[in-house]
């Protein structure tokens, strides 16, 4: 946890704070955890960490309803806009800032995002200007006017003498009638505070605050972790490129066939270089971009993206000739669909499988 310092707007297991990393630069948060152990307090929001302000900014909640952080010289930094809108206390922003209407940026970790969409929701990997779903959650809101209003954990006692606790994951619906609950684990401790997290690697974890009568042990826990036991499908989990079985990173497809992986592991430097050198892949030098294959796995993307098509394979690796940015793509030889590839990353270990990868390699 960085520097913070805590503003006296508090209650039970959340503070307001003013952090910073660098000096002189703070990031208004919220802060979970019990403020007398710093080293208990986990962020849950942040309102302005891309653009930090300087000693001497104000949080002014204004007599008009709107809270609004504003720097030195007088630049609204991030605001609620909830001028006029009937807000009058702290307690309101929860019901009134929920922003709405489809696929909403929840919370955004270096390359990766979770977002809402209409009945669902999905996490990204954009490394570049295209974001790559790697994940969906299996929940759908069956309603027609389906669009999510609230994504929330819940806990419940799931004994009767209170001796576990159910831990799920409940969308409601904008109408707030239609509603999906899925349990995700049960914990031993009561876990009525616990909330979702973005990980810096991808992953998508739940963390649980429980305080022991001990006092020496951390009083959070991971609680439920999305990609336990599926490792593999996170795009990063075997850096550059890497075949990836039950959560290890287990081969390096090279030109020559398999070798051991390391996390040098990473396609042909040609296809580096190709991103950035037109004539290598403009479509009059596509003859002179060969692959390799590599079979019985799939892409992180796979599972939620089939690619176009239907096409003949030898359209879909002329695509990615022609394309720049393509670095291989991925073939499914019963639909016929073509997944073109901006980065390889992992690739599970799939038996059987009915797509066949092909890694470019300019010569
Ligand atoms: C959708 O919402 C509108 C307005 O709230 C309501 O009149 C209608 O019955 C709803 N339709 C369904 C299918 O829930
Ligand atoms: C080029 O390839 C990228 C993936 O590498 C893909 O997202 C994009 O749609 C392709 N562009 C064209 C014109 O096919
Ligand atoms: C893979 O295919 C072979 C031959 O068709 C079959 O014998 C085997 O059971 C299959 N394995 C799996 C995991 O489906
Ligand atoms: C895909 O289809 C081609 C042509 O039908 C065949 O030669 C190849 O073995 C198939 N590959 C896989 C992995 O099914």
């Amino acid at each position: 946890m960085a520097n913070y310092r805590s503003l006296p707007i508090t209650k039970f297991l959340f503070t307001l704070c003013f952090y910073n990393i660098t000096p002189n630069a703070f990031v208004l948060a919220l802060a979970m955890g019990d403020d007398r152990q710093d080293s208990n307090m986990r962020w849950v929001w942040e309102a302005n960490r891309h653009e930090p302000v300087r000693e001497g900014a104000k949080l002014t909640f204004g007599s008009n309803g709107n809270l609004a952080l504003t720097d030195t010289d007088g630049r609204t930094i991030w605001q609620t806009d909830t001028a006029k809108k009937g807000v009058v206390g702290l307690k309101d922003f929860q019901t009134v800032t929920w922003p709405n209407g489809p696929n909403v940026l929840v919370s955004r970790e270096n390359d990766y995002s979770f977002v809402l969409g209409q009945s669902s929701f999905a996490m990204y990997y954009k490394p570049r200007k295209v974001p790559l779903i790697y994940f969906k959650d299996g929940l759908l809101l069956e309603s027609r006017n389906g669009t999510i209003f609230d994504l929330g954990l819940y806990g419940e006692t799931s004994t009767k003498k209170a001796l576990s606790f159910k831990l799920g994951l409940a969308l409601t619906a904008h109408n707030k009638v239609d509603s999906v609950k899925m349990d995700l684990t049960r914990t031993k401790y009561n876990n009525k505070y616990s909330m979702l997290q973005l990980e810096s690697d991808g992953s998508l974890n739940v963390h649980t605050y429980y305080q022991y009568d001990t006092e020496y042990l951390d009083p959070w826990e991971v609680s439920y972790k999305f990609f336990d036991k599926v490792q593999c499908g996170l795009p990063k989990k075997c850096g550059e490129l890497g075949i990836c079985e039950n959560d290890q990173c287990v081969a390096c497809p090279t030109r020559t066939g398999m070798s051991g992986w390391s996390k040098s592991c990473a396609p042909p430097r040609a296809a580096k270089v190709a991103v950035s050198n037109n004539h290598e892949c403009n479509g009059k030098a596509a003859g002179a971009i060969d692959y390799f294959k590599v079979t019985d796995v799939v892409h992180f993307m796979s599972l939620y993206n089939e690619g176009e098509g239907p096409m003949k394979l030898s359209m879909c690796r002329e695509k990615c000739s022609k394309n720049c940015s393509c670095h291989g793509f991925f073939f499914n030889n019963q639909s016929s669909r073509c997944l073109l590839a901006p980065e390889i990353g992992t690739l599970s270990m799939v038996a059987n499988s009915s797509i066949v990868g092909y890694i470019k390699n300019p010569k």
